[in-house]
């Protein structure tokens, strides 16, 4: 075996084209989904304080938005709903002519090669916020089960192409893959979030999508944070229902996470870089602090390389501008 003086590690590290050869992890744009958020109403696009460059469209608003996300490469985005009108069982989850369902049918006539996914979850429409249904002050697993599958199919009737259940209700995976069997909707993927951890990091998001829990918090149905052989059993879990894409969320504090699911499964795996993450990267850069190219494409590749295919970003624009132009 070779050693210093013969070896010397800082050879292949003289040039960027000798660097490039031998690089082993790269972020392609096509590992790409783009999370959008779609505000029922017309004539609206309304920032989001803690989250810069990250707009709310109403459906009529999205056709320039979506054209750009095509034009960069993007292969798809992520729908979030917020509706007019919440309610105990968040009802209108399902209704066709809901925020979500006339959002994808703007996108469709738009740029109908853009694979829409679309989050499955009651939070953004219940009055209590939680993302399942309340039966005497505790979240109702069961009960929930039906209505995430009526939204799902709802969603695919409108033309969504991958349904991503975010809920962490346990059997749901389950419950919408019969649902949309039974509806001839065989061919449509879904992309659980299997290992969702009750973050600090999502509450940019919160603001953005109204879905504050009102009561309580989110941990009789989010992981807890220090867990990991868990997040082997919920993506077991998940795969064993016939979920095709699996999730961990949040990116950053899980990479540990990422790398021990990666070993386990086969299964394609995405990777939600949240909305906090992005919140301090803007928050930092804004301040002058951090190179805002270096740092966001420094950490998607930290996300590759600790075993992600696809990762979920609010920086997908940016980095396919950055991408597309070297
Ligand atoms: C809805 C949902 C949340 C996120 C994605 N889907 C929020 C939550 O669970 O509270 C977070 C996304 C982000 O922070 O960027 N259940």
């Amino acid at each position: 075996m070779a050693v210093f003086p013969q070896l010397r590690l800082r050879r292949l590290r003289r040039t960027e084209a000798l660097r490039a050869l031998v690089r082993e992890n790269r972020v392609d744009i096509s590992d790409l989904i783009y999370p959008m958020f779609v505000v029922e109403g017309k004539d609206i696009r309304q920032g989001i304080t803690s989250m810069p460059g990250i707009l709310r469209y109403s459906p009529d608003q999205l056709q320039a938005e979506v054209e750009e996300v095509f034009r960069l490469k993007i292969p798809a985005v992520l729908l979030f709903g917020i509706p007019e009108h919440k309610d105990e069982t968040g009802s209108s989850v399902y209704h066709p002519e809901g925020v979500v369902q006339k959002a994808i049918q703007a996108i469709k006539n738009t740029v109908p090669e853009l694979l829409v996914a679309t989050d499955v979850c009651l939070c953004e429409y219940t009055s209590h916020g939680h993302c399942g249904v309340v039966s005497n002050g505790a979240i109702d697993n069961d009960r929930t089960l039906p209505l995430l599958a009526k939204m799902a199919l709802s969603h695919v009737e409108a033309g969504a192409d991958i349904v991503a259940p975010s809920d962490m209700m346990d059997g749901r995976v389950k419950a919408i893959r019969e649902t949309l069997d039974e509806k001839g909707y065989q061919h449509i993927p879904i992309l659980s979030y299997a290992a969702k951890y009750a973050s600090a990091f999502y509450g940019p998001f919160r603001e953005a999508a109204e879905s504050a829990p009102q009561f309580g918090d989110r941990r009789s149905y989010q992981m807890d944070p220090p867990n990991v052989r868990e997040a082997l059993r919920e993506v077991e879990q998940d795969i064993a229902e016939g979920a095709d894409i699996i999730m961990i969320k949040p990116a950053l504090a899980y990479l540990d996470v990422i790398r021990e699911v990666r070993n386990t499964f086969n299964c394609p795996l995405a990777v939600y870089n949240v909305s906090g993450e992005y919140a301090m990267v803007k928050a930092a850069c804004q301040q002058g602090w951090l190179d805002e190219r270096q740092l966001v494409l420094e950490t998607l590749t930290a996300i590759k390389r600790a075993g992600a295919d696809i990762i979920l970003t609010y920086h997908a624009k940016d980095v396919a501008r950055w991408l597309l132009t070297v």
